[in-house]
């Protein structure tokens, strides 16, 4: 294992529920039937391509430039919740395990599909752990495509055999896998099915069961 490439939002920090909570507002003004189930869909997917699904929960027909707006005031609120992210708002284990990674020589990248990540990062102030941060505004497939992880392993100089994954989306276990590199799941098995090894919280995630699992791999 030469490199570690975090997804964000649900591994280093839990915006995933400011993300749900966001479009949950935008649906029930749309009076669309959005849920926590549903929104597993949603994980790990662009902005635009989220709209996309929670529109298709009902019959209304959009214009672009009304999509572009909706999407818009979804961000903003989004925004108004994530300026109250503080460090203390770091997962269970993601400070020691970064610093675990940093200490052993070991690449450290972030493949997350949010424009808003490098803010976040900054906000949680670990921006200084990570080689390489991957620009999702040159992404041309975001997850599940592999593309993401796959730039994220180019950038360190890495092969993708060499490098582990963590995510908490389907998508983005899916993305991993078929960029070639070990997936770790955070999450239960039920959500994380396709991964090669699940852990129920990020408390879980060691240097060592890191190493040793990637390792062992099959
Ligand atoms: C991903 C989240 O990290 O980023 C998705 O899992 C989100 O829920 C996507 O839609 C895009 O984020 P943003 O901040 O650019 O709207
Ligand atoms: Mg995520």
């Amino acid at each position: 294992m030469k490199a570690v490439i975090f997804d964000l939002d649900g591994v280093i920090t839990d915006t995933a529920e400011y993300h749900y909570l966001a479009w949950k507002s935008l649906a029930d003004e749309l009076g669309l039937p959005f849920d926590k189930e549903y929104n597993e869909k949603l994980k790990g997917v662009s902005r635009m391509e989220s709209l996309e699904l929670i529109l298709a929960l009902g019959n209304a027909q959009y214009t672009d430039e009304q999509k572009y707006q909706l999407a818009d005031q979804k961000n903003e609120l989004y925004k108004e919740m994530i300026k109250k992210v503080t460090p203390a708002d770091l997962l269970p284990g993601i400070e020691s395990l970064l610093k675990e990674l940093k200490e052993a020589g070991i690449l450290i990248a972030l493949a997350s599909a949010s424009k808003n990540a490098p803010f976040i990062l900054d906000r949680l102030e670990v921006t200084p752990y990570f080689d390489h941060v991957v620009d999702v505004t040159q992404i041309k497939n975001g997850k599940p495509d592999p593309e993401i992880f796959l730039t994220g392993a180019a950038k360190l100089g890495v092969l993708p055999s060499d490098c582990v994954g963590v995510e908490d989306a389907e998508a983005g276990i899916e993305s991993i896998r078929s960029a070639g590199m070990y997936a770790v799941g955070v999450g239960t098995p039920a959500q994380m099915q396709k991964a090669d090894l699940i852990v129920a919280s990020t408390s879980e995630l060691t240097l060592d069961l890191l190493k040793s699992s990637h390792a062992n791999r099959a």
